[in-house]
């Protein structure tokens, strides 16, 4: 599908986000591993999520919605049940590696599949740490999916220091580890999201600023009774279309506000962003509030890259804002983007392109030359099949001088199946 995006200076209006995307899939796998009844609120309608649905019923759970809330009875970690089907991720790489902690530690023999993007992502960053744990793992070309995973000999416990700073590696990890008898230590450099860790109520220590997360057969496997907070990341679309458009206010409701997820917030401060929040609360064990953008002139920034793994999936649109910012903006340490849903510093840079912006590509990110003043007419995108790339050059489109062409734009609804209605309602 081909979407044409007319620009629009002026953005105003209130919205509610689709459920965070991590969180709704993490709610599902620890609601299987939950020996009892979960009442999860505000379950993601988003194509990952439901993959992840569909997974953990074909492992035995049972999910009904029941009031606008799914009420998912879950078996425990003993009693997962071997699938009848293979399991089918999607474009889900959190499902794909998630899910694989689980089968290398309950033992369930299992083929995990995806399409043909998830297909291409390099697994060995899961596979290496779960057949040392005791995991038979064949994969094609012992690297891609499909997965397919056994374990013919005892879980063993494992010390993993993070050779990456991954949530869903260390995710993978700490969830074949809660089926040992030992107890499986995964220690964290650089913070990445914590979603795992809180929902799970998992054992933490800082040890000389690295942390140290602890998991095995002891620990309780709380229930998952509590309702989704809304995506950040999804909110990072409108904080930079709020903040790059002169007449725009913006108020995002109920917004997932994990420090380990929002360094947008902290970047776009620092660009000189008008943003506010409102009515902080606590939601289950994640922090929520509403915020509010209005347009500003922006000036450049060069990131920490200690921070880029709390802003991983935001940078495709920041890069949209550093484009209208005053003076030069740099993203580095970035590598991990190449390994997405699609190479997203490749896809970025053709979105940088197809306007003509001023920029240079790096082999770990961007060096991009903002201008305030920055115009383009009209273009045509490519989204390579990428949510977040089709869904950054939405908001880009929304500054041309004419209407702009966003191709496969289908592809929003692995994370956020109304951007395209809240684009309209947003900017008519
Ligand atoms: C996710 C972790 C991140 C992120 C992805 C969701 C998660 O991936 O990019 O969209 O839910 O754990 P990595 O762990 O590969 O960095």
């Amino acid at each position: 599908m081909i979407k044409d995006i007319s620009p629009s200076s002026s953005l105003k209006g209130t919205l509610s986000l689709p459920p965070d995307k991590s969180i709704s899939q993490r709610a599902a796998i620890f609601s299987l591993l939950y020996d009892g009844v979960s009442e999860v609120g505000n379950y993601s309608p988003a194509q990952d999520p439901q993959s992840t649905l569909s997974c953990i019923e074909q492992l035995g759970a049972e999910v009904l919605p029941s009031d606008g809330k799914l009420i998912i009875k879950g078996k425990g970690r003993a009693r997962i049940g071997t699938p009848k089907k293979d399991l089918d991720c999607g474009n889900s790489g959190t499902a794909m590696r998630l899910l694989s902690g689980v089968l290398a530690g309950s033992g369930i023999s299992a083929k995990l599949i995806g399409d043909p993007s998830l297909s291409k992502r390099d697994m060995t960053r899961v596979i290496d740490p779960l057949e040392q744990m005791g995991a038979h793992i064949l994969a094609r070309n012992s690297t891609f999916a499909p997965l397919f995973i056994n374990r013919n000999e005892p879980l063993k416990p494992l010390k993993f220091e993070l050779p990456i700073p991954s949530a869903q590696l260390k995710s993978c990890v700490l969830l074949a580890g809660l089926f040992g008898e030992d107890i499986t230590q995964v220690i964290e450099v650089l913070p990445s999201r914590d979603h795992t860790e809180r929902l799970l109520n998992l054992d933490q220590k800082l040890v000389q600023g690295r942390k140290i997360i602890s998991a095995s057969i002891e620990d309780e496997i709380p229930h998952q009774s509590y309702t989704i907070p809304g995506d950040f990341s999804a909110a990072a679309f409108w904080l930079v279309a709020g903040a790059i458009q002169k007449d725009a206010e913006l108020l995002i409701e109920n917004v997932g506000l994990n420090p380990t997820r929002n360094a947008l917030l902290d970047i776009l401060d620092d660009m000189g962003a008008d943003i506010t929040i409102e009515n902080e609360r606590m939601e289950g064990a994640e922090p929520v509030g509403d915020i509010i953008v209005k347009g500003s002139d922006l000036k450049a920034i060069e990131l920490d890259p200690k921070i880029i793994p709390n802003c991983i999936d935001e940078l495709p649109v920041l890069a949209v804002a550093m484009l209208f910012a005053e003076g030069t903006s740099v993203i580095s340490g970035a590598e991990e983007l190449r390994h997405k849903e699609t190479d997203r510093i490749m896809a970025m840079s053709k979105m940088l392109k197809a306007v003509g912006a001023d920029f240079e590509e790096q082999e770990d990110g961007l060096i991009i030359h903002g201008d305030p003043e920055f115009t383009f007419k009209s273009a045509e995108f490519e989204s390579f099949h990428d949510h977040r790339i089709a869904m950054a050059a939405a908001v880009l489109s929304l500054k041309g001088g004419a209407d702009s062409k966003i191709k496969d734009a289908e592809c929003a609804a692995v994370s956020y199946p109304d951007f395209w209605k809240d684009m309209r309602k947003l900017t008519k």
